[in-house]
C-alpha cells in the first residue's frame, strides 16, 4: 500500500460502491432523527440556556448495528484494514474522520490527551504535525510511547493504535509545511503551543507582525520547533459496535519478525 495523503475530504476516495453497500456501513446521520427527538424532549420544559441539568448521560443508549467484524473479513494487515475503514468513515459522511485522540504520558506516567489530525499513513506509521515544544512534544521526547484513537462514533467504530513516536525527517516536515495554507503557516510561527500567553490580543499582535513580514505569496519557512511525528504501531485494535454490547474487537499485534498476529478480545 502506498503513502496516502490526508489533507482534506476530497483526496480520500472510498473503494468501489458495491463493496461499501455490501459492508452495511451505516451513514453517520442514520440516527439523526432519534437524536433530534431526544433533544426536543430535553429542551421542551426549560429555556435552552438552562437545560444542562435535564440531560441525563446515563439514559443515552445508542443501539449499534448488528453486522459484525469477523476474522475472515479482516484485511491481511492493520494498514490495509485501517485503509478500508478510513475510506468507509469518510464515505459515511463523518466530520473529520482523520481527527484522532493522541494520548501521551510524561516521565512519571501522568497521561494527557488531545485531538490532532492524521496527515499521512503507510506501512511505516501514522503521521501528525505539531509543535515539538508543546506539552505532547515534551512528553514524547521523554517517553515515546503513545496511543492514537479514532472515535468514529457515528458508524459505531473505533480504532486504537499503540506504539512509539519518532520525529519525521526535516525534509518531510518542510514538504508538508509548504502544502499548508499561508495563514496556518504563520499560525505555526505565532503560537508557542502549550505555553501561557498574556491575552488574545498578544496572540493577534504576534500574528499581525508575522503577516507583515511574510505577506501572502511569500515563502514561509517551517519553524525549527514545528514538525511531524510518525507513530510506529505495536498493536492496532478494530472495534465494531454490535447489539447487546457484544461488540467485536480484533487486535493486530506485531510479532518479533515484523509480521502480525490477530486476537479477539472480549468487549
Ligand atoms: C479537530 C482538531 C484538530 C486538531 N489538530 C491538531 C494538529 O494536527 N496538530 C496540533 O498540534 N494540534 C491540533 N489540535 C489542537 C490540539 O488538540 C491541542 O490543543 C494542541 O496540539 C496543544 O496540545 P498539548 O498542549 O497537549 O500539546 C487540534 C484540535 C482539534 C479539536
Amino acid at each position: 500500500m502506498g503513502t496516502r495523503e490526508v489533507p482534506g475530504r476530497q483526496t480520500v476516495r472510498p473503494r468501489a460502491g458495491p463493496m461499501l453497500q455490501d459492508s452495511g456501513v451505516p451513514h453517520a446521520d442514520d440516527d439523526a432523527a432519534a437524536r433530534t427527538s431526544r433533544r426536543t424532549t430535553a429542551s421542551s420544559t426549560a429555556t435552552p440556556a438552562r437545560t444542562a441539568t435535564t440531560l441525563d448521560p446515563a439514559a443515552m443508549r445508542a443501539h449499534y448495528r448488528a453486522e459484525g467484524l469477523s476474522e475472515q473479513d479482516l484485511e491481511p494487515g492493520p494498514f490495509a484494514q485501517f485503509s478500508l475503514w478510513f475510506a468507509q468513515a469518510e464515505a459515511s459522511g463523518l466530520h473529520e474522520p482523520n481527527a484522532m485522540i493522541v494520548s501521551t504520558a510524561d516521565e512519571r506516567g501522568r497521561p494527557s490527551s488531545r485531538t490532532v489530525l492524521l496527515k499521512r499513513y503507510d506501512e511505516q506509521g501514522f503521521v501528525f504535525f505539531t509543535n515539538y515544544g508543546s506539552r505532547k512534544g515534551r512528553e514524547l521526547e521523554a517517553n515515546p510511547y503513545v496511543s492514537l484513537l479514532f472515535p468514529w462514533h457515528g458508524i459505531a467504530r473505533q480504532v486504537i493504535i499503540s506504539g512509539t513516536a519518532e520525529r519525521t525527517g526535516r525534509d518531510e516536515t518542510a514538504a508538508y509545511f509548504r502544502t499548508r495554507p499561508h495563514g496556518s503557516q504563520l499560525g505555526a510561527w505565532a503560537s508557542e503551543q502549550s505555553s501561557r500567553v498574556a491575552s488574545r490580543e498578544e496572540l493577534d499582535r504576534m500574528y499581525a507582525q508575522l503577516a507583515a513580514r511574510y505577506p501572502e505569496g511569500e515563502d514561509v519557512p517551517a519553524p525549527a520547533q514545528w514538525g511531524g511525528y510518525r507513530v510506529r504501531p505495536e498493536s492496532v485494535e478494530f472495534w465494531q459496535g454490535r447489539e447487546n454490547r457484544l461488540h467485536d474487537r480484533l487486535r493486530f499485534t506485531r510479532t518479533e519478525d515484523d509480521g502480525w498476529e490477530v486476537e479477539r478480545l472480549c468487549p
